[in-house]
């Protein structure tokens, strides 16, 4: 019996793993939001920006806080059907919590909410010339996420104006997911 009870409390305690209590929306550790990510949907106001030429249809794989409160963020893309590796070093603005970098225009970047553990969404707003559009991308620590979490982003885009049909999945289109990590990556380049 107290097997039997021992059991069902784990069970109990385990069976929530993707439960909100690990949600933050401020105040965020960075270092937390360092390791490695797969970018699971995209959106833009200006659709443009995230289908398959676009400059943010972009894939990352990795965030590092360095010490001097730059984000170092590794990415792929595909350019001229071939995959290429996009390292951006993003400082921190006189804003706490801003990063601003140089891509496309100027970037201003964030994160609007993000479980260390789970999942991490970055916010871009990205100015060229005179216009101004919105990025939103879910990060995730594995490839599969749940779909109350892609319910959840698609909310946080129409808070910021953007429909649900500016919402892609990219994950399952990663033209670069076999080949993740191994091409033109200097830091592994010390063995
Ligand atoms: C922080 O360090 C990185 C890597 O050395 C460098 O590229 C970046 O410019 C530095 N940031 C600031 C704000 O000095």
């Amino acid at each position: 019996m107290k097997l039997l009870l021992l059991c069902l409390g784990l069970t109990l305690v385990c069976a929530h793993p993707e439960e909100n209590h690990d949600v933050m929306t401020s105040n965020y550790d960075m270092s937390k939001i360092s390791g490695e990510w797969y970018t699971i949907l995209l959106a833009s106001d200006v659709k443009e920006k995230v289908e398959e030429e676009g400059s943010f249809r972009m894939f990352v794989e990795s965030i590092q806080a360095l010490g001097n409160s730059s984000l170092l963020i590794k990415c792929h893309k595909r350019v001229n059907e071939e995959c290429a590796e996009r390292t951006f070093v993003c400082d921190e603005t006189e804003e706490k919590g801003v990063y601003g970098v140089a891509y496309d225009g100027y970037n201003r970047l964030q994160i609007t909410e993000a479980a260390y553990n789970d999942y991490v969404i970055l916010y871009v707003l990205n100015f060229n010339n005179e216009k101004k559009s919105q990025v939103l991308g879910l990060q995730a620590r594995t490839p599969d996420v749940s779909p109350q979490l892609k319910k959840r982003f698609e909310e946080l885009c129409q808070n910021h104006g953007i429909p649900k049909e500016n919402v892609l999945d990219v994950n399952s289109a990663d033209p670069c997911s076999q080949a993740r990590g191994s091409y033109g990556d200097l830091a592994s380049s010390a063995e």
